[in-house]
């Protein structure tokens, strides 16, 4: 399953780098803040979601409130003096979530997004001088427990997704969530 997830999402994940548009010497604060509200956008409603769907007894034990990243994005957003979180733009074309299995393609893509953030995090920081105290705790994610926390996602959802026709639906999940959040990032901040 997890070998077929890497590959099978490898080219919306390169399409995601690009569409981001971050890793640049010549990152501009008013560009990584606008990804900040765009993201802030995406995760209310889906970790929302993800909530409802997986409900109290997620596979393998996970901590899904531990792994929610909606308040370090707030944290970020009013550390840089954005507007307040709560009158951005809430993306409405999510991936579907309406089964586990969409929902652990789903958090797939969010877990796995931690191990970029923390690529991510060492440049906001070269480039626009942001620790995770002064606007970049959303890329910083895990910290030193980065590691270890994908490492239990992963076994979580080997142990889940067991079957082929589960799998299927957890690889679907996850390209429609990159997708989604690739085209609600490509729309802009008037959006
Ligand atoms: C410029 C932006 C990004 C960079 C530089 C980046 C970089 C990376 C790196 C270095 C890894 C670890 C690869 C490994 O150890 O095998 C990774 C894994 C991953 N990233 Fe990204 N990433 C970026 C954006 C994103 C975004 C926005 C998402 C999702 C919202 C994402 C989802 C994932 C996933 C799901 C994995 C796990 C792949 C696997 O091992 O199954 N990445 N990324």
């Amino acid at each position: 399953m997890l070998d077929r997830l890497k590959a099978e999402t490898r080219a919306e994940h390169i399409a995601m780098e690009g569409t981001l548009g971050i890793m640049g010497d010549d990152l501009e604060l008013a560009h990584y803040r606008q990804l900040l509200e765009r993201y802030c956008g995406f995760y209310a409603p889906v970790e929302a979601r993800l909530a409802d769907v997986l409900g109290l007894a997620p596979p393998g034990g996970l901590d899904l409130q531990a792994r929610r990243k909606l308040a370090l994005l707030r944290a970020d957003l009013l550390a840089l003096g954005g507007p307040a979180a709560d009158t951005l733009a809430v993306c409405t074309a999510l991936p579907p979530l309406h089964t586990p299995a969409q929902a652990m393609g789903c958090l797939y893509v969010l877990e796995g997004a931690t191990l970029g953030g923390v690529v991510i995090g060492r440049h906001v920081q070269r480039t626009l001088g942001l620790t995770p105290e002064s606007g970049a705790r959303f890329f910083h994610g895990n910290g030193a427990h980065t590691a270890e926390l994908w490492r239990a996602f992963r076994a979580a959802l080997a142990g889940f997704a067991v079957n082929p026709g589960i799998a299927d639906v957890v690889v679907e999940s996850a390209n429609a969530t990159f997708r989604s959040l690739r085209h609600w990032c490509l729309r802009g901040p008037a959006a």
